[in-house]
């Protein structure tokens, strides 16, 4: 038995096909060669984008030269009035100073700050399950609210239920069902000369999120001025100057950066902690191996996260074969020759953490669920050279730490309190939305341990 995997397409296809199959799902849109293949073309009548999917070519786009392919605007359209200059859009300088304000907030020597409302808001997702058991629970809808709440109680130390953090986690929801994160026009662009149009209702949206969050960041530095704000990611950030230059972020500058914070760190872990319950229900030796080594939670104690080890290589699996960013774009700024094909420049290049992480070529049985193969010499090799689901090289996501504490820490908080069992007939089919999100969603049921 395998988890779920999409259906490819078949080999050929016209590009109207192309596009109508592409609208409806980025995955199911992909031929079954591309888990073969090194690397793969897709042209159309405007230009042309390539599919890097060999080691070395992602380390030489990701971290050999990065300054060389930077993120392809095309992407990003869609986010720009919600996000504005954020770090997850900017490029070049902009960027660079950016991260060097926010990398200090997300150490490895901070995550023991920020391990207590992590753990707050496991144990607040637990206690809102209880109510719950021994019926159908639709679980992205529990993921999202435990992990929104793991943001809101680590940036600004308030929880979900606080009022406005309520109105942007639903603020949110409305803009993601106006604007996918992966729109067609990365593959089959528009020339420049286009106007991109947002409809007036993301703009307003988008403003009105932008608004909660200028609340909430306007408060906060009127206390870190009175000497009276709480110390977690917010404060941090804002009173972090960056080591060149000696400037701050502005207040505009920081409501960028929330907005992706919030964007970034709930979407996406949401989507890998659902897909990780769901594989638990799907093989309950592994769900019972992680239950048992979970009896050693007791209170809040940043320690406990080394030995959570089933958990993690759980999660890590999960994370290879439903990547919650499957695909990332990035732009050649000059002439390329990659294997034996010349890239011209301006071509975008797609690399793909989904195919990577199940290349037929590089992965030991690439489409079974097999979390022991991490300790394997395949598994390792595999590991450094052929797994990105936070992507690579110095635009790696600033929150992988962050995430792969929150994510095993939730994961056997819940299994310490709940079996899972999946439901006959409601087998989930995964599909990218904003992030790799299940068809009709994923239902299972929880009864009590
Ligand atoms: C399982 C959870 C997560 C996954 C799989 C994930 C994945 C990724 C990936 C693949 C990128 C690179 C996108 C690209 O280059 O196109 C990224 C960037 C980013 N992520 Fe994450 N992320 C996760 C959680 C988080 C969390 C918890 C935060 C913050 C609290 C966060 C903040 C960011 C930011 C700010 C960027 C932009 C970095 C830059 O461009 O310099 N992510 N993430």
């Amino acid at each position: 038995m395998i988890p779920p995997k999409p259906a490819a397409r078949p080999d050929k296809v016209s590009l109207r096909q192309y596009a109508k199959l592409f609208r409806q799902d980025i995955l199911s849109a992909q031929p079954a060669r591309l888990y073969r293949a090194w690397m793969a073309e897709f042209r159309t009548p405007f230009f042309r984008s390539y599919l890097l999917n060999q080691p070395g070519l992602v380390k030489a786009v990701l971290k050999d030269r990065p300054d060389d392919f930077p993120k392809s605007s095309r992407i990003s359209e869609g986010l720009r009035p919600l996000l504005g200059n954020s770090v997850f859009l900017s490029n070049g300088e902009t960027w660079k100073r950016q991260r060097r304000i926010i990398d200090p907030a997300f150490e490895g020597g901070r995550l023991r700050d920020t391990f207590p409302a992590m753990w707050d808001a496991a144990k607040a997702a637990v206690a809102r399950l209880e109510g719950q058991t021994d019926q159908p629970v639709e679980i992205e809808e529990v993921t999202s609210h435990a992990a929104a709440d793991v943001i809101f109680r680590t940036l600004f130390s308030i929880p979900i239920e606080h009022e406005v953090a309520e109105r942007v986690f639903a603020g949110f929801r409305a803009y993601q069902r106006e604007q996918p994160i992966l729109n067609i026009a990365a593959f089959i662009p528009l020339p420049r000369w286009v106007p991109r149009f947002h409809s007036r209702r993301t703009k307003a949206t988008a403003a009105e999120i932008r608004g909660l969050i200028g609340q909430l960041t306007a408060q906060r530095m009127t206390e870190i001025k009175m000497g009276t704000a709480p110390n977690d990611l917010a404060t941090k950030i804002m009173t972090t100057a960056d080591p060149l230059t000696g400037e701050k972020f502005d207040t505009e500058e920081m409501v960028d950066q929330v907005a992706i914070f919030f964007l970034a760190g709930h979407e996406t872990s949401a989507s890998a902690l659902a897909w990780t319950l769901y594989l638990m229900a799907l093989y309950p030796d592994w769900q019972d191996k992680v239950a048992t080594e979970a009896q050693a939670l007791a209170g809040c104690d940043f320690s406990i996260m080394a030995r959570l080890k089933v958990s993690r290589d759980v999660f890590r699996e999960a994370l290879r074969l439903y990547p919650p960013v499957p695909m990332m774009v990035r732009e050649a700024t000059c002439p390329e020759q990659f294997r034996d094909r010349k890239v011209p420049k301006g071509a975008q290049l797609v690399l793909s953490p989904w195919h990577l992480h199940r290349h037929e070529r590089l992965w030991d049985n690439p489409d079974g669920f097999d979390p022991g193969r991490w300790q394997t010499e395949n598994g390792k090799t595999c590991q450094r050279e052929a797994y990105m689901p936070f992507s690579a090289g110095p635009r790696v996501c600033t929150g992988a730490g962050f995430a792969m504490v929150e994510g095993p820490l939730i994961l056997s908080m819940l299994l310490q309190r709940f079996r899972v069992e999946s439901i006959a007939g409601r087998d989930p089919v995964p599909v990218a939305h904003l992030t790799v999100r299940s068809r009709n969603g994923i239902w299972l049921k929880l009864t009590l341990r």
